[in-house]
C-alpha cells in the first residue's frame, strides 16, 4: 500500500466542507484513482465552533492557518479561504516555500501573485495547483494544460461568472430590473452580500487572465483586463436585444495576435443562434479556439460547493498521482515561469466591433444626452 498524501484544509466554508464531504463519500473510488489514500490530518477556518454540517472533530485544529504548512504531518495544503493577499496568500508562500504542494480555488491571489507562487514552486519542487479557481467545477485549466498543449490558442472567451449570468438570465426571463433580482440573487446563495466583484467584473477578470496565461504562454496580465460589469444594464436594455434577436450576456474574451494581448470583459449582444445564448442561470462556459483542435466549448457549474470541490479534489489526486516521480519540472501554467512572454498589451481602439449604445433623452430636448452612454455593448464576433 503507497503512502497515503497527508491533507491539511485552511477553510471550512462551502468549498471547505464540500473537499470534506466528498472526500469521506468517495474515499476508495479517490484511492484507486490517486493511487494512494487521500488523509485530511488538519483543518483551519475562524471559528472552531460553527456547524458546518461535516464532522471536523477528528481533524488537529490549527488556530493560525498560516503555520499549517509547518506541520509533520502534512504533505499538502489545500487553501479555501480566498483573498487575493492576506492569510491566503501568507499560507500560499510559507507552503511552496517549504516544498510542499499547494492546492487553491482563490483566483484573486493566482491573477495577482500567480506568477510569484508558480516560481516559487518550480524553485522548491513544488506541485501548484488551482483547477477550482476558473469556472468552479469545469475542467478547462486541465483542459488548457493537457488537452491543447499542442495547439496554438488564437481565442478564448465565455461566460466566466455565474452570478452575473444567472441575474441576465433572469431579467430575460421575467421583464425584472437589475436591482430586484440582484436581491434575489443574493437571498439564494448565487450573489454574495458584498456582490461588487461579480457585477463590476472583475472575479471574470481574474479567470480571464488565468486563463489567458495559460492558452497564450504569456504572463499574468489582470491589470491590463478591461473590465466593465452589468450594474447599469436595464430592463429596457434587455428587451431591445431580444427584439434585435440577441440576448445579453458578460463575456470575457482575450485574443493574442501581432498586435500583442487583448483582454476584455463586458456586456455583449450575443446572438440567439450563438452557443452562449443558452448559457442560462448560474452556468459558466469557456469557449478555447486551437488552431488545429477547432473549437472546443467547456460547460457546467461555475460554482457551489459540490462541482469546486470536484475540481479541488481532482488536483489533490493530480499530485498524489506525482508523488512518486517528484515535482521538479512541475509547470503551473503550462510553460515554466521563465519561459512565459510578457506580451504588449494590445490596443482596443483599434479593433472593430459593433456596438449598441443606449441613449437616455428627456421629453422635449435636443437628441443628444447630457451625460456619457450608460451602457455600450460591442456585437459579439463569432468565426462561424
Ligand atoms: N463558493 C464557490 O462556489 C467557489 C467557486 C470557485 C472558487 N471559490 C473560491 O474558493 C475560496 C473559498 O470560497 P468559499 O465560497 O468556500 O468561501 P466561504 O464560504 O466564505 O469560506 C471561507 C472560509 O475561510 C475561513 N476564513 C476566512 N478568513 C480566515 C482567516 N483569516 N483565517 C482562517 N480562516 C479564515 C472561514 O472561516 P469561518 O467558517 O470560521 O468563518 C471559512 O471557513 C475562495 O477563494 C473562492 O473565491 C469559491
Amino acid at each position: 500500500m503507497a503512502e497515503p498524501l497527508r491533507v491539511a484544509l485552511a477553510g471550512l466554508g462551502t468549498v471547505g466542507a464540500g473537499v470534506i464531504r466528498l472526500v469521506e463519500a468517495n474515499a476508495a473510488l479517490i484511492e484507486r484513482r490517486a493511487g494512494r489514500p487521500i488523509r485530511i490530518t488538519a483543518v483551519s477556518a475562524r471559528d472552531r465552533t460553527r456547524d458546518r454540517g461535516v464532522d471536523i472533530s477528528r481533524y488537529a485544529w490549527e488556530d493560525d492557518m498560516t503555520v499549517m504548512s509547518e506541520r509533520g504531518d502534512v504533505d499538502l495544503v489545500v487553501e479555501l479561504v480566498g483573498g487575493s493577499d492576506g492569510p491566503a496568500l501568507s499560507l500560499a508562500r510559507k507552503t511552496l516555500g517549504a516544498g510542499k504542494g499547494l492546492v487553491t480555488a482563490n483566483k484573486a491571489m493566482i491573477a495577482h501573485h500567480g506568477m510569484e507562487l508558480a516560481a516559487l514552486a518550480e524553485q522548491n519542487g513544488a506541485p501548484l495547483r488551482f483547477e477550482a479557481s476558473v469556472a468552479g467545477g469545469i475542467p478547462v485549466i486541465k483542459g488548457l494544460r493537457e488537452g491543447v498543449a499542442a495547439n496554438r490558442v488564437e481565442r478564448i472567451y465565455g461566460i466566466l461568472n455565474g452570478t452575473c449570468n444567472y441575474i441576465l438570465s433572469t431579467m430575460e426571463d421575467t421583464g425584472r430590473d437589475f436591482a430586484e433580482v440582484l436581491a434575489e440573487a443574493q437571498a439564494k446563495g448565487y450573489a454574495e452580500a458584498d456582490p461588487t466583484f461579480d457585477i463590476e467584473g472583475t472575479d471574470a477578470a481574474h479567470k480571464l487572465s488565468i486563463l489567458s496565461a495559460i492558452a497564450f504562454g504569456s504572463t499574468i496580465d489582470f491589470a491590463s483586463v478591461e473590465t466593465s460589469g452589468i450594474s447599469r444594464i436595464l430592463a429596457a436594455d434587455i428587451a431591445q436585444a431580444d427584439a434585435l434577436g440577441y440576448v445579453i450576456r458578460l463575456i470575457g474574451m482575450a485574443e493574442a495576435d501581432d498586435e500583442g494581448l487583448f483582454q476584455r470583459v463586458q456586456a455583449h449582444l450575443v446572438p440567439f443562434d450563438n452557443l452562449l445564448a443558452h448559457v442560462d442561470g448560474p452556468t459558466n462556459a469557456v469557449v478555447v479556439e486551437g488552431n488545429f483542435s477547432g473549437r472546443l466549448l467547456f460547460q457546467g457549474a461555475g460554482a457551489g460547493d459540490g462541482p469546486t470541490a470536484s475540481a479541488v479534489v481532482a488536483d489533490i489526486i493530480d499530485i498524489a498521482r506525482g508523488m512518486d516521480t517528484g515535482f521538479e519540472a512541475d509547470r503551473a501554467f503550462s510553460i515554466p515561469v521563465a519561459g512565459l512572454e510578457a506580451m504588449a498589451v494590445a490596443d482596443s481602439g483599434t479593433r472593430q466591433s459593433r456596438a449598441y449604445i443606449r441613449f437616455m433623452v428627456a421629453d422635449g430636448r435636443a437628441c443628444w444626452p447630457r451625460s456619457p452612454p450608460q451602457c455600450v455593448m460591442p456585437g459579439f464576433r463569432s468565426k462561424a
